[in-house]
């Protein structure tokens, strides 16, 4: 090869591996970090970054290149050259590429140990998946339930993740790491939030038709406020049952789907909870079994005009919050005919 080629295929290679660094560089791709274990995750995707752009660079220059330099006259029908392979040339492109894939997961691994130590006197939630809805329950408290994952900021807590049905996969984009949730298998994920802030929270596993309205928030807080939340949330799940059924529908996220004038609730995926006596005419079952079955067995009886099988089966719900659930329900939708 000439040495004026070998200026050309190097300056074209400088020129794009520059733009490709420009475009990594000042366009913001990453959401805004809100966790410690974050910080690994940005290495190990910066890491990957460069060695795209090192690559990219490389093929497009000898692309760019070729295409000029060889490029054949508009009445040329021959054929190219017959050529054989290049051993040499074989070897290099087998072996960089294995070079570069074994640093990638060599740092993935480091940083995966280094996010799964979480420290002395961390919080412990427990995670639950099932399709489609969240909710995290906090064992120091009572096992006290929520829709929405509660976390005092600056303290690591450890997410025990279980599946109640098929695979789903916890992920705050602000808190890096994703982790499944599997049926009948605990795993694990330590996140140590560093912002205050709400955040959403993702299931990035296809895991059934209403895969994409598996979201809920994590709301991140001052540890102060989020010890005041633990104590009033317990308060009102102790409360007489027509007013526990209202945090039990709070906490279990019932708002974020559905209707319900007493709850202030406007959600409208599915149906609207201050028609409940209507709709128990309509499946021709007494209104109490209805209710109960709805909640607990939710496809048993799908109202016409609603998505079937998207509400997720509350089966889990202790005997005492399901019937406060049921009461309250019954009372507002009466009240409210
Ligand atoms: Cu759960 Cu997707």
């Amino acid at each position: 090869m000439r040495r004026g080629s070998l200026v050309q295929l190097v300056a074209l290679g400088v020129v794009i591996g520059a733009a490709s660094t420009v475009v990594a560089l000042l366009v913001p791709w990453l959401p805004p970090n809100a966790s410690e274990e974050r910080d690994g995750i940005d290495l190990v995707f910066w890491f990957t970054t460069a060695i795209c752009i090192g690559i990219f660079a490389l093929v497009g220059a000898v692309i760019l290149y070729s295409v000029v330099k060889f490029r054949v006259r508009p009445d040329d029908d021959s054929d190219g050259p017959p050529i054989h392979g290049h051993t040499g040339i074989e070897i290099v492109w087998t072996a960089v590429p294995a070079i570069l894939v074994t640093a990638i997961s060599a740092i993935s691994g480091i940083v995966l140990v280094q996010n799964d130590r979480a420290d002395a006197g961390h919080l412990n939630v427990k995670v639950t998946a099932r399709q489609f809805a969240w909710s995290f329950s906090y064992p120091q408290a009572g096992d006290l339930t929520s829709a929405q994952l509660r976390l005092p900021v600056g303290r690591s807590v450890e997410l025990h993740l279980q599946a109640l049905d098929v695979i789903h996969s916890f992920w705050v984009p602000e808190f890096g790491q994703k982790q499944d949730a599997l049926p009948g298998q605990d795993t694990k994920l330590v996140i140590t939030p560093t912002k205050i802030g709400t955040y959403p929270v993702i299931c990035t596993e296809l895991c059934g038709l209403g895969h994409a309205l598996m979201r809920t928030s994590a709301i991140v807080m001052k540890p102060a406020a989020f010890q005041a939340w633990l104590k009033k949330q317990q308060q009102a799940l102790k409360a007489p049952p027509g007013q526990a059924g209202k945090a039990v529908f709070a906490s279990n996220g019932c708002a974020s789907c559905h209707t319900l004038k007493a709850a202030a609730a406007t959600g409208k995926i599915g149906p609207d909870l201050d028609k409940l006596p209507a709709y128990a005419k309509q499946a021709g079952k007494p209104l109490e079994d209805f209710v109960k079955e709805s909640i607990v067995d939710p496809n048993a009886y799908v109202q016409p005009g609603f998505p079937k099988g998207v509400m997720p089966a509350f089966a889990t719900l202790p005997k005492d919050q399901l019937d406060s659930l049921v009461k309250f329900l019954i009372g507002s939708s009466k009240g409210s005919k």
